[in-house]
């Protein structure tokens, strides 16, 4: 599809949100021994990097793979993991790290298996939210920007594996021709 980017949310505007994620990150943990921050590949590999380097106190990091098969656009809901945490989560405080949340489906089906693992807590915190998207109902404690139904990609997202790199978010307007 012929296309082209618009930016929605500059790097100026990413920086203050992901302060503003990190300080209430850094409030709710700071009593705790060690913060287990796991990332979903591949989009959280950008924000993950950018929200640890804020965080205080003892941090590790893990990432897994998840794939929902579905359209391009749209996850199905049939997650599989296809690479899996390198350490057991039993008795850690995780922190699932996202992208975005659209429909809710994977994030949801990530969850139920990661709590099938007993760990001493679970929560999410999630880049972007469509929440006019949403689906299944996921409690995503933690939240940096909230947009409209729009496709975008940047800052880890992608369109067809392209633009993850971008430093901003942009949306995707096709063009004329198709
Ligand atoms: P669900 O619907 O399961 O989807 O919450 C989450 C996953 O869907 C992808 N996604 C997007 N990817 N631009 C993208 O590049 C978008 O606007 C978008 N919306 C959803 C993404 O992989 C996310 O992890
Ligand atoms: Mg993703």
């Amino acid at each position: 599809m012929k296309h082209t980017l618009e930016v929605m949310i500059s790097e100026q505007e990413i920086n203050q949100a992901l302060d503003t994620m990190a300080e209430q990150i850094n409030r709710d943990y700071a009593g705790v021994d060690s913060l287990l921050v796991v990332g979903l590949l591949k989009g959280s590999v950008i924000v993950m990097s950018d929200l640890v380097r804020r965080l205080d106190g003892n941090v590790q990091m893990d990432f897994m793979t998840a794939s929902s098969y579905g359209s391009s656009t749209e996850s199905s809901g049939d997650v599989k993991i296809v690479m899996d945490l390198a350490q057991s989560i039993k008795g850690r405080h995780v922190l699932l790290v996202e992208d975005i949340i659209d429909t809710g489906r994977t994030l949801s089906k990530v969850l139920a298996l990661l709590n099938s693992r007993e760990p001493a807590s679970l929560a999410i915190a999630s880049f972007l939210d469509k929440p006019t998207r949403r689906v299944v109902d996921v409690d995503v404690k933690y939240t940096g920007v909230a947009i409209p139904d729009e496709f975008v990609v940047g800052y880890g997202l992608d369109y067809a594996e392209s633009y993850r790199q971008l430093p901003y978010i942009a949306k995707v307007v096709p063009s004329d021709g198709e």
